[in-house]
């Protein structure tokens, strides 16, 4: 059984997520959320740069989302920024519709990081948020910001984005290793592509389209068992009782079988697992 403890907020970590994905715009359903009344307290932001999604997200001090934005992007890759100026205007905009949501600027965020990038390679993610306008002084391992929202005491948390497979095993609630591969949602969509002879953009969108996913599953199938054999590669020599899957690419249906049939361990997704990494990043702001 994965053990479970209060996460940093001292919010249930379902009633937190579900609130992120109302919050988060677009939603799937395209549906608005109510506009928010404008915070008098402190903000925590969250800026989370991916190698698929780009997130901001913003927590009043104590932690509930109260606004937030994510949009598709190609603007980094192994946890390198690649496109720097991309970056950076598509950061501004998010910002600023943001900050018309909520009627208060954004001065400052919090950034994640992949576990293992160099540190002066880190920065470079920290430099986007500021030239895009925002003071950013706190980075955070993003495993350590998946468990501030998840709280796991102990098991393995795996993050599975576009890019990478991401792991962090938990002892007594403190990550004591860590690891990321290149096997992510963008390799399965390109097995799709090449396997149909169609562009990228439309894998992906057959990727993410619910009726196409029980005929896709064979095909990404091969991926998925990649995916586990890396988690069981860096969860050797560890106690490792259970799995939850964070991540975008988590959302696709019977992931979860496959991670626990490769590793034998008992394995489930998080709620709402875009979003995790991106709340528990902005929990690592200082409100102000
Ligand atoms: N409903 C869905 N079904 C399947 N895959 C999905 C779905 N929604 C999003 N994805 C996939 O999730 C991936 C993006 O997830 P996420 O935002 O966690 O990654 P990222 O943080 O940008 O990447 P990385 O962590 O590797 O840098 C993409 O490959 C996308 O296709
Ligand atoms: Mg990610």
């Amino acid at each position: 059984m994965t053990k479970t403890t209060l996460n940093a907020t001292g919010i249930n970590p379902q009633v937190l997520l579900s609130r992120a994905h109302e919050v988060i715009l677009p939603s799937p359903n395209g549906h608005t959320p109510p506009p928010v009344p404008t915070p008098n307290g402190g903000l925590r932001v969250g800026v989370d740069l991916g190698t698929a999604y780009t997130v901001l997200v913003v927590l009043d001090e104590r932690g509930t989302p109260l606004a937030g934005e994510y949009r598709f992007t190609q603007i980094v890759r192994d946890g390198l920024v690649v496109d720097y100026l991309g970056a950076v205007d598509l950061l501004r905009e998010m910002r600023s519709s943001v900050e018309r949501r909520l009627g208060r600027k954004l001065t400052h965020a919090a950034s994640g990081y992949p576990p293992g990038v160099p540190l002066a390679e880190v920065r470079g993610t920290a430099n986007v948020v500021e030239a895009a306008g925002m003071h950013c002084p706190h980075l955070v391992a993003e495993p350590t910001a998946a468990n501030n929202v998840l709280g796991i005491q102990d098991g393995v948390i795996v993050d599975i984005g576009g890019g990478t497979t991401g792991i962090a095993v938990l002892q007594d609630g403190q990550v004591v290793h860590t690891a990321d591969e290149a096997t992510g949602g963008t390799h399965m969509s390109l097995v799709i592509a090449g396997g149909a002879d169609i562009s990228f953009e439309a894998a992906e969108a057959q990727k993410q389209d619910p009726a196409e996913q029980t005929r896709l599953f064979p095909i990404i199938r091969p991926v998925m068992e990649k995916m586990g054999t890396i988690v069981n590669k860096h969860i050797q020599g560890f106690e490792a009782q259970s799995i939850t899957l964070v991540g975008g690419t988590s959302l696709f249906p019977d992931i979860d079988t496959v991670i626990q049939e490769v590793t034998g361990l008992p394995t489930r997704v998080a709620p709402h697992p875009l979003f995790v990494t991106p709340v528990g990043i902005a929990m690592h702001d200082q409100a102000v």
